[in-house]
């Protein structure tokens, strides 16, 4: 029997990608909007206390009690901008844009390449969050890279058109920026590759597996 979880979230390529991962797994995501429930955001120093307060507040409109709840929170950090926007991705994506990103960048551009890589080296960091109707079991995951210099069309939303990750070696894991791996988008962002690929280096697929290989340790799997 494929277990229910509720994926509580305005963002539909989230809800893909997490099903996308999921449903390999044996579970059945399904995208979570309770009706006449407004789910406020409240403005947290970390991405953890945010999801912890969107499960509290939903928790109670889930349809079935056996049904499990899964909240994401995610942010991009700049490092040369003190990991700015960080908790207030959101906030700056619908303001500043990703275009605003750049600009602030290149207030900062360095002509030596060594600087000038460090002024774009960036990550995404993922909190997923779930309730499994007694406790939360909270998933991390980080996918290190840089800010491209221009914004591309293509696929993806949010900062996917101006983050390039990070290659990955044999074993998955993201190497250092400039370090050449086995798997690479040779220097795209995450908006001109596919979800198939993003998902292979994405911060959302590293905190959701986190998740599951707690939530089945619980469970003795
Ligand atoms: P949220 O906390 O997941 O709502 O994300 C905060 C902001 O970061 C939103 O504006 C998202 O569009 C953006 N964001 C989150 N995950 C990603 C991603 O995988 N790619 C691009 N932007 C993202």
């Amino acid at each position: 029997m494929t277990t229910k979880i509720w994926f509580l979230t305005g963002n539909h390529g989230k809800v893909a990608e997490a099903q996308h991962h999921l449903r390999p797994l044996g579970y059945e995501v399904i995208q979570l909007m309770p009706d006449g429930v407004t789910i406020t955001e409240p403005q947290a120093d970390t991405l953890r206390e945010v999801a912890l307060s969107k499960i509290e507040q939903a928790k109670h409109h889930l349809p079935s009690e056996d049904d499990l709840l899964l909240v994401e929170d995610a942010g991009l950090f700049v490092d040369a901008l003190d990991d700015f926007p960080g908790v207030y991705s959101s906030f700056v994506l619908r303001t500043l844009q990703c275009s605003g990103i750049l600009r602030l960048l290149n207030h900062l551009i360095s002509e030596d390449p060594v600087q000038s890589a460090k002024v774009r080296s960036a990550r995404f960091e993922a909190v997923a969050a779930l309730w499994d109707g007694s406790e939360v079991i909270f998933g991390q995951g980080v996918c290190p890279g840089s800010i491209a210099y221009q914004v591309t069309e293509g696929e993806g939303f949010g900062f996917d058109p101006i983050f390039i990750p990070s290659d990955l070696d044999e074993f998955g894991e993201p190497l250092e920026p400039g370090n050449y791996g086995v798997l690479s988008t040779h220097g795209a962002t995450f908006g001109a590759v596919g979800q198939e690929i993003k998902e292979a280096f994405s911060h959302r697929t590293r905190a959701l597996d986190d998740l599951i290989r707690q939530l089945k340790a619980n469970q003795g799997q």
